[in-house]
């Protein structure tokens, strides 16, 4: 009896202290649940009030804010033009680059060559990522020149610079490396070149005997500059690199242009790039003595027969696809920008016409014609 009871008892003090531990374990969860979340909160508060507070943004707010209440249109002003010319080896990019040399000063920009250790082209993608942070860190507008393979800046998050490209045709290109090797040209007369003790096999000779230096796997170059760092870009004959290449000419490079029209290429560099970088550029090239394509110093033509056997290469009829893809958007841009250009001779850009479109239909009104509008209602 005695036992029963006590049992009971101790049965009811166990049922207390357990009643008593659930509270206490779901009040601690409860208060452990809501710290954390205040924790995030916060951590969420201060994340969007220090990207508020950057200044960048919040000068392109403010400043937006008060054009828009002024009735004008937003300018991004602090946006400086950075042009980026991945130069391909012997493709007249010597002659383009003075004009640039020769501009700089009377233009107010920089120029800097971009020089990458041992000739490659590639570039690790940490030294990519340092590229880009720099060259878009300056204040003032760059021009950088350089021979490296396309560097995609969106894909590390910055906004995209202008790219500006000269191509050549494949074989000319070709053959004018060969012979300056072996020659060197009148840029640099004395300087003895690493192929000068070959200097008495001709290119000809070179293809009839299969010699390393005019395979034509070596032209695969303008394809994979356009094309870009990836390693299928620099696989001779890849489709996918040939199309990588045409969509950068068309979705990422501001101007691309052929060695054959200079002059051109630099009259629409006048109109395309801001900051008028390139301004006066096609006048100061055909006046300057500077202008000539810097030549190789001695080149023999080649046979017909050389002509055939890279013409029935795969390699060639991809660079070549590429080359005319750029020759024709070229001078299709060019014919819609200048379509006088035959019947009267161009001078400058002063003698630009007016657009061929205007804006109307503008909201809001501009202040004063609100003014005179609530007048006379
Ligand atoms: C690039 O730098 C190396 C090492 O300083 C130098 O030897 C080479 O001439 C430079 N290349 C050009 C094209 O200036
Ligand atoms: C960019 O690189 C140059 C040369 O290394 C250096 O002098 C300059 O301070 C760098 N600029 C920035 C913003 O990192
Ligand atoms: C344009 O370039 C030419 C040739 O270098 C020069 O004579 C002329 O003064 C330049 N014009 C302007 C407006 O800078």
């Amino acid at each position: 009896m005695f036992f029963r009871v006590r049992h009971q008892k101790m049965m009811h003090v166990y049922l207390v202290v357990f009643v008593l531990l659930s509270v206490l374990v779901v009040l601690g969860a409860y208060i452990a649940y809501h710290v954390l979340l205040r924790q995030q909160h916060f951590q969420i508060q201060s994340a969007v009030s220090k990207l508020m507070h950057s200044d960048n943004i919040n000068r392109r707010f403010k400043a937006a804010a008060f054009q828009y209440h002024h009735n004008s249109v937003p300018l991004l002003k602090d946006q400086k033009p950075l042009v980026i010319y991945n130069r391909v080896p012997k493709t007249g990019s010597t002659s383009f680059v003075n004009v640039a040399y020769d501009l700089h000063a009377r233009n107010s920009f920089r120029v800097l060559h971009v020089n990458v250790t041992g000739n490659s082209h590639l570039l690790s993608l940490y030294d990519q990522f340092r590229f880009i942070d720099n060259t878009t860190q300056w204040l003032l507008p760059a021009f950088y020149h350089g021979h490296f393979a396309y560097i995609d800046f969106e894909r590390y998050g910055y906004k995209k610079p202008h790219y500006i490209q000269l191509l050549r045709k494949p074989l000319d290109r070709l053959v004018s490396y060969y012979y300056f090797l072996r020659y060197g040209d009148d840029y640099r007369p004395h300087l003895v070149r690493k192929k000068h003790m070959d200097s008495a096999t001709t290119f000809d000779e070179c293809v009839d005997r299969g010699g390393p230096d005019c395979q034509a796997n070596l032209l695969w170059l303008q394809i994979p500059f356009l094309c870009g760092q990836s390693a299928d870009c620099w696989t001779p004959g890849s489709e996918w690199a040939l199309r990588q290449a045409k969509r950068n000419v068309l979705e990422k490079y501001t101007l691309v242009g052929v060695t054959e029209k200079l002059t051109q290429f630099l009259q629409m560099l006048e109109l395309v790039i801001p900051g008028d970088m390139f301004r006066n550029a096609s006048e100061h090239f055909q006046h300057s003595s500077k202008s000539h394509l810097r030549k190789t110093a001695k080149k023999y033509p080649v046979s017909r027969k050389t002509v055939k056997k890279f013409h029935d290469s795969t390699v060639w009829q991809m660079e070549n696809e590429l080359y005319t893809f750029v020759a024709r958007e070229f001078a299709f841009a060019y014919a819609k920008q200048f379509p006088n250009v035959l019947s009267k001779d161009w001078k400058s850009a002063d003698e630009l016409p007016p657009p061929n479109f205007h804006y109307e239909k503008i909201y809001p009104k501009p202040l004063q014609q609100q003014k005179k509008n609530t007048k006379h209602t």
